[in-house]
């Protein structure tokens, strides 16, 4: 070990400097306020959970990025990789109490073990929508058009982005069809979701590992080259993605949604209506993920319920806002930047600073005397609008300018 202390935080995690803070605040203010819009309650819980609630069976890949460890009374403890399951937990300890269906949100911060590439780092905070208890399908638009709304908050335009939606209920019925047991599906679904991330080949012996003989191979990527809803068997699967798709033109966000059956997603846990949100353009990786998850609470011990949700992280979407909007675009100059030109202007610049934030501004006093050109420099920096500099003039005559820093238009004020 060497006696150097690295400067750099541990791979994988995240230091946020100010100018980070800006953008990752811009986020969670649109993640909160799209919530709040659509009626969703907060709620929180520790990072820490026991291992076995977020132990995987075998397969998922998630199982297998859990950061752990054993406690000093040998209790196997995990960070959370995802807030399902303890969401789970939550609603399972008051299954018996809880008004049905319930709406929550909250913003979690997650650690994976992943392999670092574009858009993943080993700790995220990931807003989570979750609707426990409802069956219909209205569930599925509230969840989507609150994420839909949480990315026109932070400036994206609907031609920015695209929500991919399918039902892993509609490609088991195509798969059953095709001659391949249910018993294989979860498999299949695994080995699916890798598509596009590895090549076909690697997948077909996956699919091959897991039973599928080599006429099921061929056929399941057929049945994955289908383009549109239209081509396929009517069933309550197909109706119900038709459905979504009618409820989300009325709340006005169906042109956000787009059918297509290679969304599988690489959790075990979803029994209907899957979705996975991109940009437009396809250059990032998925900005949110979700869908309907039947059998979780039962999975760990609860009654059954069925509950709909996504997860939506702020590493991808941030990435995307700096590449659409802009480097700078984080969060508008708002606040007056106060100065002072000798020590003698300090207590009259101290009194005005204390005035104006009485009176609701936000104010950054200087706390170094500067002279005017060096004091509007930083103030032009700085994340104020507005400055106010005071020299011996202006002390003497009791009035000040507030300069607008973008216009550079001058109002007179008062001491
Ligand atoms: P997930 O697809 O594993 O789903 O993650 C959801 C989102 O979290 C991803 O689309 C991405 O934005 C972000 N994310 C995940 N892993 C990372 C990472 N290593 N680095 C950066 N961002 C990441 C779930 O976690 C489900 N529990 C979502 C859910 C909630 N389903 C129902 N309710």
């Amino acid at each position: 070990m060497s006696d150097q202390i690295s400067f750099e935080p541990p791979r994988g995690m995240r230091d946020f400097y100010p100018e980070d803070m800006t953008w990752r605040n811009k986020v969670f203010d649109a993640f909160r306020a799209a919530g709040a819009a659509a009626g969703f309650e907060p709620y929180d819980a520790c990072v820490v959970e026991s291992y076995d609630l977020l132990a995987r069976k075998a397969g998922e890949e998630v199982g297998d990025q859990i950061y752990h460890f054993f406690d000093k009374s040998d209790r196997h403890i995990a960070l959370r990789a995802e807030m399902t399951p303890t969401l789970a937990r939550m609603v399972a300890q008051r299954q018996g109490s809880l008004p049905f269906p319930i709406k929550w949100t909250t913003i979690a911060q997650c650690f994976r073990y992943e392999r670092m590439t574009k858009g993943r780092k080993r700790e995220h905070y990931q807003w989570n929508l979750d609707i426990v208890g409802e069956e219909s399908v209205l569930a599925e638009v509230e969840v989507l058009g609150a994420a839909c709304d949480a990315l026109r908050r932070m400036g994206l335009s609907d031609a920015d982005f695209k929500v991919h939606v399918s039902n892993r209920a509609l490609l088991s019925e195509l798969l059953a069809a095709s001659g391949i047991p249910a018993e294989r599906h979860a498999q299949v679904f695994l080995a699916l979701d890798k598509r596009g991330k590895m090549p076909d080949a690697e997948i077909a012996a996956m699919l091959k590992d897991g039973g599928v003989d080599d006429a099921g191979v061929a056929k399941t990527f057929e049945i994955l080259n289908l383009k549109s809803l239209d081509e396929l068997p009517d069933g309550p699967a197909k109706a119900s993605l038709q459905e979504l798709f009618r409820l989300a033109d009325i709340a006005g966000f169906g042109k956000c949604l787009e059918f297509d059956i290679s969304v599988i997603r690489g959790l075990s846990y979803y029994t209907g209506i899957v979705f996975e949100c991109f940009d437009a353009k396809r250059e990032f990786r998925a900005i949110f993920g979700g869908g309907r998850y039947d059998n979780l609470l039962t999975t760990i011990g609860g009654s059954p319920a069925t509950a709909v949700g996504l997860g939506f992280g702020d590493v991808v979407v941030t990435e995307l806002l700096k590449a659409r909007l802009g480097a700078d675009a984080a969060a508008p100059k708002k606040g007056v930047y106060v100065g002072w030109m000798f020590p003698e202007q300090r207590d009259a610049a101290l009194a005005l600073a204390a005035k104006l934030r009485a009176a609701g501004e936000d104010v950054n006093l200087a706390l170094r005397k500067a002279k005017p050109k060096q004091f509007f420099a930083r103030a032009g920096a700085s994340s104020c609008a507005k400055a106010v500099f005071l020299g011996p003039d202006d002390v003497a005559a009791g009035t000040a300018k507030m300069k607008d820093l973008a216009t550079r238009e001058e109002v007179s004020i008062g001491l």
